[in-house]
């Protein structure tokens, strides 16, 4: 039976595992949280994935039953059994600085239990150059060589949260070798879940720095959108109507404006290049511009709930739906609204938060859309999840009264003058 060993199982590395153990893969799943271990072994996930109909909850619980994924903490058990180890944990950025301390316990685990023949594919997102400079290095303290007794591969990971599955099978994988056999090995390995083009790149840092920038170009792309939206809603047009039409041009592709970035991926795409930049002597001044314009925006959006509350007359109480940093996802990890959650409690704003697919608690969350519109006028819309019917906030505001004001394209003005609520979009 093909093995293989997947370290780190979070968002990227838990639909990864079950989708080798759905090809029939025995998947040895290592993570250093034993929390985490402890729930995927009793079959549980909050993540919001499904394939083919089947939910993440479903495949995990029978991938166990039928004994293809083994989720453990021990890395000496894991990499004992496997010739090939993927590694998917994380480089977080800590007050702009990428920290790659778990990447660096990561790497000193597999050198105490490296093999030769063993092949590592890192598919982490990275600063480039980490994969030569960084990791590299620790495993070669093994006293084994690499290209000689073990081989080494990065791949980039390419998913959306949500549409995991689907996209390791049909979304083209960047990956480049630290030799030919590395290569051919990574490929191979690649192949057992992407059916799309592998496409081989002559260096680590090529498949490094095009992971970094495809990140890199939404942030920018979504800075923009957000200065048209100042724009357009100084001449009382609709961003999302302006755009759809912009985009009805072959060669445009705007994103959508909201309440900011967030997530793991994109805000932290830019602090990943600029570590590289500032050591090469090179300035970001564009990037770094979408950036700053970007971490504005949660004050932005919260300055915008406080005026409209002076401009209704209304009480200093919000009701905030959607917790999640983008739409149908359980992910709040950087999450603007928590920012503006924040800001807005800080101005003496009552904020009563309601998602029902963001697992972690809150002092300011309720578990349902009632508790959060009890005694509001206010509605601030910061996501859409499949949980929240935004059609019954008029369940329990009486249209007339409520103030919605809208991030994320929910209602038109048409709406809002056919129900008699007032719509404040971004
Ligand atoms: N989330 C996404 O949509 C996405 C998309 C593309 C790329 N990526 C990249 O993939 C990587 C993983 O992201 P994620 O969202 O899955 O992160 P995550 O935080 O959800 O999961 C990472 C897991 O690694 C574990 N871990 C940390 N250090 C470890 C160690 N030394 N040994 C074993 N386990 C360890 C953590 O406990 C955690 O469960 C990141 O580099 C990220 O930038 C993420």
């Amino acid at each position: 039976m093909n093995s293989v060993c997947v370290i780190g199982l979070g968002y990227v590395g838990l639909p990864l595992a079950l989708s080798f153990a759905m090809k029939g893969y025995k998947v040895y799943g290592v993570d250093s949280n034993p929390d985490l271990i402890g729930e995927l072994k009793r079959g549980e996930t909050h993540h919001l994935e499904s394939y083919k109909g089947k939910t993440i909850q479903e495949i995990l619980r029978q991938q166990l039953q039928n004994g293809n994924f083994v989720p453990m903490l021990d890395y000496k058990e894991a990499l004992g059994a496997c010739e090939d180890i993927i590694v998917t944990v994380p480089i977080p950025v800590y007050g702009g600085k990428p920290y790659y301390e778990y990447l660096i316990l990561c790497a000193r685990e597999i050198k105490e239990n490296l093999r030769p023949g063993q092949l590592i594919l890192l598919r982490s997102t990275v600063v480039p150059g980490t994969t030569r400079n960084i990791f590299l290095p620790v495993l070669e303290e093994s006293g084994l060589k690499c290209g000689r007794d073990f081989y080494l591969a990065y791949a980039s990971e390419r998913i959306a949260e949500g549409r995991a599955f689907e996209e390791f099978e049909n979304m083209p994988t960047a990956l480049a070798g630290f030799c030919e056999v590395s290569t051919e090995r990574a490929v191979d390995l690649i192949k057992v879940i992407c059916r799309a083009e592998v496409v081989v790149a002559s260096s680590f840092e090529v498949v490094e720095t095009a992971k970094v920038i495809e990140n890199l170009q939404r942030d920018i792309n979504i800075a923009m959108v957000n200065e048209f939206e100042r724009f357009t809603k100084a001449m009382n047009l609709d961003i999302f109507e302006v755009i759809k039409v912009a985009n009805t041009h072959k060669r445009v592709n705007l994103l959508y404006p909201g309440p900011g970035v967030g997530g793991f991926c994109i805000p932290n795409a830019f602090y990943y290049l600029n570590a590289k930049a500032e050591e090469i002597g090179v300035e970001l001044k564009l990037s770094k511009t979408a950036r700053m314009f970007n971490e504005g925006i949660p004050a932005y959006i919260s300055d915008l709930v406080i005026k409209t509350m002076e401009k209704y007359s209304t009480s200093k109480k919000v009701a905030v739906l959607g917790i999640a940093m983008k739409d149908y996802s359980s992910d709040d990890r950087l999450s603007p609204a928590l920012e503006i959650i924040e800001i807005l409690r800080q101005r003496g704003v009552e904020v009563k938060a309601f998602d029902p697919a963001v697992k972690k608690e809150y002092e300011f969350k309720v578990n349902t859309l009632q508790e959060a519109l009890e005694k509001v006028e206010v509605v601030l819309i910061l996501a859409r999840q499949h949980g929240i019917d935004f059609e019954k906030i008029f369940e329990f505001i009486p249209p007339q009264k409520a103030i919605v004001i809208d991030t994320r394209d929910v209602f038109t003005s048409k709406q809002a003058q056919e129900k008699g609520f007032v719509l404040e979009k971004i």
